[in-house]
């Protein structure tokens, strides 16, 4: 494990100690045990902290704290590595593990740049391990069906749709104010709706425009930002196009009902899907508790914690069901029979779209093209907009007002 913050204790966790305890079941391996061997994290304080809380059997792992963490993690047998350290570190963290044969799965947003993609993917490739993304939106049970409901025809040719994921100002102000400086909450959770739209609609990513607001985080002409909104076009194969707007902001107020608000609408030929995060159906109030300590709406399908109905407790849910399936994906790889055949399954593995590093591409265009579009925003020269593979090359940038576009990734994007 490399990185040890909220994402590792809300849930690899509670994935691993249940892992650790009953293994993790696949139908043609019978049980895969699973061990927390070794972390890594920058001062090793909370590798410490969760020793302490960890169950027995949980607290065996070696913790290395910087400089060298991660060279020293991988120094060690380990057989798959799952990065968690913040966005902008990702690349370097999953360029070495992979270098070192390690299976990887990286946080999302996978990495910054398609040149960072594609050194991870060529890297991948020689080495013969899985590069893979933790894309958890994609198991939710309503994007499911509206994955289903497109698959088989019948919601028809998407137009258009906005997406909404707003945190809470703890996230900025508390959570993440050690590494805020210069980030935007749009590369941190638009990915997610970025990669919904990617894989569920399929399509051509044709334009990328961004804009956003600045002066709570930081100052009102700083480069880190409060809130922002997205624009993607796609185009399809029969010549028409839709447009997805994303908007997101990490400065909502902590007294905010639910913990996240996440709200979309995909606007088709023959309907209209509409989803809401909050409005599942349950809200609860509790006298002085809610909504601070305990949300008024909770997402009991993302991670839960339950009483099982034979008395069992459990944590449970689509955030720590992907994670299982990557260590299934790796242990396919690396134990089903015959031992021979490991390329052809690594190959299959590699083909599943919804979280390999090969089939990203789009996104991380997205990613690129508005991490760029605010720098130069931030350096005075708003409103950009980045074409993706016109005449120019993958990723140009236009200015307004400028007659030279700005070559950001030269290759054919996808
Ligand atoms: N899947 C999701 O829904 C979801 C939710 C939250 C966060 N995330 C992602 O998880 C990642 C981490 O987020 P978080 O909320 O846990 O952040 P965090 O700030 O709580 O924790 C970051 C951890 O990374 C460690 N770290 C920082 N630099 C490091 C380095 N160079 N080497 C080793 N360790 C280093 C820190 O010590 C800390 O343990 C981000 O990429 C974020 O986008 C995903």
């Amino acid at each position: 494990m490399v990185g040890m913050g909220m994402i590792f204790d809300e849930t690899y966790r509670p994935f691993l100690e249940t892992a650790a305890r009953d293994g993790v079941f696949d139908p043609s391996l019978g049980r895969i045990g699973v061990t927390l061997s070794a972390v890594a994290s920058r001062t090793g304080v909370r590798a410490e902290t969760y020793r302490g809380n960890a169950p027995a059997g949980n607290a065996e792992f070696t913790s290395y704290a910087e400089p060298k963490a991660i060279d020293q993690l991988l120094n060690t047998d380990v057989d798959l590595v799952c990065i968690a350290t913040p966005d902008d570190r990702h690349f370097e963290a999953a360029r070495a593990a992979i270098d070192a044969g390690k299976h990887v799965l990286i946080e999302k947003p996978s990495v910054l740049s398609l040149a960072e993609l594609d050194l991870l993917e060529d890297l991948a490739q020689q080495r013969g391990v899985l590069a893979k993304i933790v894309y958890h939106k994609l198991f939710d049970p309503d994007h499911k069906k509206l994955r289903t409901l497109v698959v088989d025809g019948v919601l028809r040719h998407v137009n258009s749709g906005y997406c909404t994921l707003l945190e809470p100002k703890q996230i900025s102000g508390t959570q993440f104010a050690e590494w805020i400086t210069g980030r935007n909450p749009g590369t941190y959770v638009a990915v997610h709706y970025i990669k919904l739209i990617d894989f569920t609609f399929g399509g051509r990513l044709k334009s990328v425009a961004c804009t956003g607001q600045r002066g709570i985080v930081g100052p009102a002409d700083g480069d880190t930002w409060d809130s922002t909104q997205l624009r993607m076009i796609y185009t399809y194969d029969d010549g028409r196009e839709a447009a997805f707007d994303i908007h997101t902001s990490w400065v909502t107020p902590d007294n905010f009902p639910g913990y996240v608000e996440q709200e979309v609408q995909f606007r088709f030929d023959n309907g209209v899907w509409n989803g809401h995060s909050r409005l599942r159906g349950v809200e609860c109030t509790v006298e002085d508790k809610t909504p601070r300590e305990m949300k008024i709406s909770m997402n009991n399908h993302y991670n839960g914690t339950f009483v099982e109905p034979d008395g069992a407790r459990t944590q449970r849910g689509y955030g720590l069901e992907v994670l299982e399936r990557f260590v299934r994906e790796v242990a396919h790889v690396e134990f089903s029979e015959p031992a021979t055949e490991r390329e052809t399954r690594l190959q299959q593995m590699r083909d599943l779209a919804y979280n390999d590093l090969s089939s990203d591409r789009q996104v991380v265009a997205t990613v690129q093209a508005m991490e760029e579009i605010l720098k130069r925003h931030a350096s005075g020269v708003p409103n950009c907009v980045v074409e993706v593979n016109g005449d120019g090359g993958g990723l140009v940038l236009h200015a307004p007002g400028s007659n030279e576009p700005q070559v950001l990734y030269q290759p054919v994007v996808s």
